[in-house]
């Protein structure tokens, strides 16, 4: 049995838990600073940093004890060191090889994008379902759009990603766009209840032949139906909070459309990457794949068996990150204490 200390702060949310074998969530604790960060509209990297600082001790401390563990119990401390915000990963993994050094325990670095694929293959519920080989997983989150081939544990290949923004990101900037608000995509999903997906013809970029993606022209389009109703409309790339004047704005319409136009894409290219690799089954991982529409019509379109996390472990988690150390552990890495924080880490860099 091996009982392992994960810490993730690569983003907005510090987290730490406790994961025996790989499997069992002992404690999933996170602190999530969107209250903080909303008032910008968005991620502001400093505060995210120092906000880290305040809030890990605590969040260490309480997954140990809701895990009823104590320090002599833990087998390994495992830490995301990228892809994220070099500040924020600074932290958490100063703190997890802090840790290491002074319990005289292994370190093991883990790449956050790795942790959103784990995160399906935790037991939810009392229930354990075995992974089946090949996969194919989708990674949708706020900084990565991810098609990825799983061979076997530890084993993946990058099949396809975005071109430009990533799907959450896209949410996160038409709801600017909107005047709804941060994060965008529950956002989103919520002004979307009771809209027609067929209201607004968006495009949908499809690329053929190819497994990437591409969301700025869907992007383009919204911001170009909402200056039909508004002139006051600013870039999305600007991070102030905007107050439109925007009653005329059909925004369930808009909001049920986009979000139509988004997961038509996924769902189509998942599917067809499932179908070239002969997949088991499909993963979705990641901060979009809360997303009911996404997860409805995955289910509805595949022809093969889907696969989703529950809704809290679908966005950032440390429960993830200690899946994935587990299968490092056994396989006998460890990190230097000289482990560095990695921003822009890749998938394939493993
Ligand atoms: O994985 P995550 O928590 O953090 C990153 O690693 O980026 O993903 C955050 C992203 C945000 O862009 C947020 O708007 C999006 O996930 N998100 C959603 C939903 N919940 C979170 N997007 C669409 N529908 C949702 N229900
Ligand atoms: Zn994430």
């Amino acid at each position: 049995m091996t009982k392992i200390l994960a810490i993730e702060t690569s983003c907005d949310e510090t987290a730490a838990s406790v994961v025996e074998d790989g499997l069992h969530i002992r404690s999933d604790v996170v602190a999530s600073q969107i209250d903080i960060h909303r008032r910008y509209g968005g991620i502001f990297p400093e505060i995210a940093s120092r906000q880290h600082i305040l809030a890990l001790p605590t969040v260490v401390q309480d997954a140990l004890a809701q895990a009823h563990a104590d320090w002599n119990d833990l087998d390994a401390v495992a830490v995301t060191y990228g892809p994220g915000l070099a500040g924020s990963l600074l932290v958490g993994v100063n703190a997890a090889k802090g840790l290491a050094l002074s319990l005289d325990l292994p370190l093991i670095g883990i790449n956050h994008l790795e942790g959103h694929l784990y995160s399906n293959w935790l037991e939810t519920d009392g229930a354990v379902q075995a992974p089946r080989f090949p996969s194919v997983c989708l990674i949708v989150s706020g900084g990565h759009t991810e098609l990825v081939l799983i061979r076997g544990h530890l084993d993946y290949e990058v099949l396809g990603r975005t071109l430009d923004d990533a799907a959450g990101e896209a949410f996160d900037k038409v709801a600017r766009l909107m005047g709804l608000g941060y994060p965008g995509g529950p956002a989103i999903q919520e002004a979307a209840e009771g809209g027609s997906p067929a209201a607004f013809d968006l495009p949908r970029a499809r690329l053929r032949g190819s497994l990437d993606f591409s969301f700025s022209g869907l992007k383009t389009a919204v911001l170009r139906i909402v200056q039909r109703y508004t002139d006051k409309v600013q870039s999305p790339a600007d991070t102030a909070v905007i107050q439109l004047p925007l009653r005329s704005l059909p925004v369930a319409n808009l909001a049920a459309s986009f979000q139509m136009a988004v997961v038509d894409v996924l769902v189509e290219k998942t599917c067809q990457a499932a179908e070239r690799f002969d997949a088991a089954e499909i993963l979705i991982a990641g901060g979009v794949s809360a997303n009911a529409a996404l997860r409805h019509e995955m289910a509805a379109r595949a022809d093969r068996p889907v696969r989703v996390p529950p809704l809290f472990l679908c966005t950032d988690n440390a429960a993830m990150i200690g899946a994935v150390a587990h299968h490092r552990f056994l396989a006998g890495e460890r990190a230097d204490l000289d482990l560095d924080v990695i921003p822009n880490l890749r998938l394939e860099d493993l």
